[in-house]
């Protein structure tokens, strides 16, 4: 049985299998002399990281952080944080089953962790706070994945209050994981869509405001946003389809705090995966909403006629109180450019009309419900502190938690560790069973979701992923033991 909805039209051909990563960087690094903390600008390293092991079912990999002169806006030289020289760093791709081993290397002037988010993996390899890396240290993290798993996760930095300057100097990078019985037709080319903002002074170097001053104050209310919108690193940069063609996308929402409402002007997309990988069923979409640090697996047919372009927008998503609402948050913004080949049309592969099945979490099996509020830049009226456990729960237990979110703001909540099923938002019913690892609170809204809490004793973070919130303490800890 194939899901193809009538606007599908049909055509004929198979497509070549092509992985390509969108995320090549069009400006070639050229050599500068540069002061002696900052790698002198290198050639970036792969895209991919490569495997250095021999060992069947292992993906063993060596990241960096390093300050690193990029070219990150034309005519001027940045000092960025980079892994293995990139923004944003090389993606980890591995399969269900694999052991991933990282030695990492911190190479920064400052403490850091690399924190795989999405991941299910033992407490010591989370990357949290809990876990430092002190300058010119190197830590080794190893998990495996399970099955189950794949789908589209990413990793970054995780020092506590410093994980906002630290993705804004340019440490985030993705994390694929695939399955072996993948049941997306494997003619289907796959592009990979990191989304970021940034905010530049005229020399050239990151603008993080102080926040004693205005625009530090708004950045620390709103989170911080910056005027210019990367694709993969890139502005506006285009992405090349053919006619006919289905290609499946996947969308990494990078930034600290913006959050994209995604369109193709004219024409629908195919939902069909979110944080944690695909759905049972593909759902048609117009546009999509991603928050921060949210995933999204999208089916995009090529419907336009060779030789023509479209772009990818992101339209206007209200998730400010009124008082510092951005004055152009009305206007929709494009990310990229979508290029029609000129070869003739290709016939769309039909799509399974089930990807895999996604068992819903039994809501009798829960031992409690736990409530968490987000108001006035807390979570439960408390600042996030190191040094005290703010839930305690029991190693297996299957927990159903409330978020509510009292504010005139939307928080996007992100538990370490464990995918989670949302269950109903505002006493709505979830439509369908996905697996995610972050909850968007749109204003003055509840929802729940569950949780099977197997496996991993230690101490989870549990945060809001608005950066600046979660750096000002709207984050908290959970004992599970
Ligand atoms: Cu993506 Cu605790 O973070
Ligand atoms: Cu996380
Ligand atoms: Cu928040």
């Amino acid at each position: 049985m194939s899901f193809r909805p009538a606007v599908w039209s049909a055509l004929a051909c198979a497509l070549p299998v092509a992985w390509l990563h969108a995320q090549e960087h069009v400006h070639p690094r050229k050599k500068t002399s540069a002061t002696a903390a900052v790698a002198a600008s290198k050639p970036p390293g792969p895209a991919v990281l490569v495997n250095e092991s021999r060992t069947p079912r292992t993906v063993e990999v060596t990241i960096t952080a390093e300050p690193t002169l990029l070219s990150i806006v034309p005519g001027v030289k940045t000092t960025a944080y980079a892994y293995n020289g990139r923004v944003p760093g090389p993606t980890l791709e591995a399969y269900e089953g694999d052991r991933v081993i990282v030695h990492f290397h911190n190479r920064l002037p400052e403490p850091t962790t690399i924190h795989w988010h999405g991941m299910h993996l033992p407490a010591k390899f989370d990357g949290s706070p809990f876990y430092m890396v002190q300058p010119g240290e190197s830590y080794d993290y190893e998990f495996m994945l399970e099955k189950g798993t794949a789908g589209t996760y990413w990793y970054h930095p995780h020092p506590h209050p410093f994980t906002g300057a630290q993705v804004a100097k340019g440490l985030f990078a993705p994390l694929i994981v695939r399955a072996h019985d993948d049941p997306l037709p494997k003619s289907i080319t796959e592009r990979l869509i990191v989304l970021s903002d940034n905010r530049f002074r005229a020399d050239g170097s990151i603008d993080i405001a102080d926040p004693s001053t205005p625009q530090g104050n708004l950045d620390v209310s709103n989170g911080r946003e910056g005027n210019i919108l990367f694709v993969n690193g890139q502005v506006m940069p285009t992405i090349t389809i053919r006619s006919g063609e289905v290609q499946l996308w996947r969308v990494i929402n990078a930034s600290a705090a913006r959050v994209y409402r995604l369109a193709i002007p004219g024409q629908t997309m195919l939902h069909v995966g979110n944080d944690g990988g695909l759905f049972e069923k593909p759902v048609e979409v117009k546009d999509i909403v991603i928050a921060n640090s949210e995933r999204v697996m999208l089916l995009v047919r090529g419907t336009g006629a060779p030789g023509s372009s479209t772009v990818l927008q992101t339209l206007p998503y209200d998730r400010y109180v009124a008082q510092t609402r951005p004055s152009d948050w009305n206007t929709p913004r494009d990310l990229f450019r979508l290029q029609y080949a000129k070869d003739a049309p290709v016939t769309p592969v039909a799509i399974p009309a089930v990807l895999r099945p996604i068992p819903a979490i039994d809501t009798a099996l829960a031992t409690r419900t736990r409530v968490f509020v987000m108001q006035g830049g807390f979570i439960n009226g408390r600042l996030h502190d190191m040094n005290r456990v703010d839930e305690t729960a029991k190693l297996g237990d299957v927990e159903i938690w409330q978020i509510e979110n009292l504010v005139g703001m939307d928080h996007p909540f992100h538990l370490h560790g464990f995918q989670f099923q949302v269950i109903d938002r505002d006493g709505v019913p979830e439509p369908f069973t996905s697996w995610k690892d972050t909850i968007n609170l749109p204003k003055h809204s509840t929802a729940r979701f569950i949780v099977r809490l197997n496996d991993f004793p230690g101490l989870w973070m549990y945060h809001c992923h608005i950066l600046d919130h979660e750096d000002h303490g709207m984050m908290g800890v959970l004992e599970l033991k």
